[in-house]
């Protein structure tokens, strides 16, 4: 049976009960509108922990001011349905803002070298929302294990370097991108794509494809690597904000003239509209996205 909690004390006593009996909790942090992506997330969890608590909260801290918070999709009706039908225990979703951020909040993390390019070059405040809320839910909910997923690849990185350097005493597992049939990673912002832009952001997964072949015929140079992924989403999107490499766990840009010799992602991001999206690619560890 799934319950849904939406004030911290009721979660809090709910998980304290399950600790004394020994039973590890794992936590799934999302923004809601669920789709497979999340649903992988909890059944990762489910292996990993007894008790696992999904949370639903659309976080204002990560949006940025000219950002979609107030037209962002809140389903939490057939969210909780979803959790149910994934034999989740727990759905917290507060809700208002106040229960995460009563009156007063002022405290924020940063994590400044690791939010430094791609997604925090662009997006400026979103991490430090980011790590704030994610550290307030760990706080909370006092999870043996959390799950995120790698779609948002910088994101892990931010999340498992700030557990790190506050030494919080968890586990962060990151899985792969779950894709539509024709490569397009899973995300809710997709509900605001338009048919025409829909078949246009087919051009990602091709990039990334096409990047994934090159490093498998043996490229190891940044530039031919970035060029091959992005010849495909150029010719759909609206715009690019940026088609990268980066060292895989510091989120270090990559010269565009060096020789990969480290664990590197190409990561990208697009608009088609004014929908914004991101994908990316661990090379040499996964697949391509159009198999
Ligand atoms: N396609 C996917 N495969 C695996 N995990 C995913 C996928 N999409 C999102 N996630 C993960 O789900 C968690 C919650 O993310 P979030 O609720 O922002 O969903 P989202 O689809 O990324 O939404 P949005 O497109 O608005 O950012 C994050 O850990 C995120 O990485
Ligand atoms: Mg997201």
């Amino acid at each position: 049976m799934t319950e849904l909690i939406r004030e911290i004390d009721p979660l809090r006593a709910r998980l304290a009960l399950a600790r004394e009996r020994g039973l590890r909790v794992g936590v799934v942090p999302t923004m809601g509108a669920l789709h497979r992506g999340h649903l992988a997330l909890i059944a990762e969890a489910r292996r990993r922990a007894q008790v696992v608590v999904v949370t639903v909260f659309v976080n204002p801290t990560q949006f940025g001011p000219n950002e979609d918070f107030k037209k962002y999709p809140r389903t939490l009706e057939k969210d909780v349905e979803a959790c149910r039908a994934m034999g989740a225990e727990l759905v917290f979703a507060p809700e208002n803002e106040s229960v995460l951020y009563p009156p007063g909040d002022e405290t924020r993390l940063r994590v400044p070298e690791t939010t430094k390019h791609l997604e925090g070059a662009f997006r400026p405040t979103h991490f430090e929302g980011v790590a704030t809320i994610v550290l307030k839910l760990f706080n909370v909910v006092g999870p043996g294990v959390a799950v995120f997923g790698r779609k948002d690849y910088q994101q892990l990185q931010v999340v498992t370097r700030m557990a790190r350097d506050l030494f919080v005493p968890m586990e962060i597992v990151g899985i792969p991108t779950v894709r539509e049939d024709d490569g397009l990673a899973l995300s809710s912002r997709n509900a605001y794509l338009s048919p025409e832009d829909r078949q246009k952001a087919r051009g990602i997964p091709e990039g990334l494809s096409a990047a994934v072949a090159a490093w498998e015929a043996g490229e190891r140079h940044v530039q031919p690597l970035i060029a091959a992924a992005r010849l495909p989403i150029a010719a759909g999107a609206t715009s690019i904000d940026y088609v990268a490499c980066a060292d895989a766990v510091s989120m270090a840009p990559l010269d565009e003239l060096a020789r990969i010799e480290r664990k590197a992602v190409l990561a990208i991001a697009a608009r088609y509209g004014t929908t914004r999206l991101i994908d990316n690619v661990v090379l040499g560890e996964d697949p391509a996205p159009i198999g």
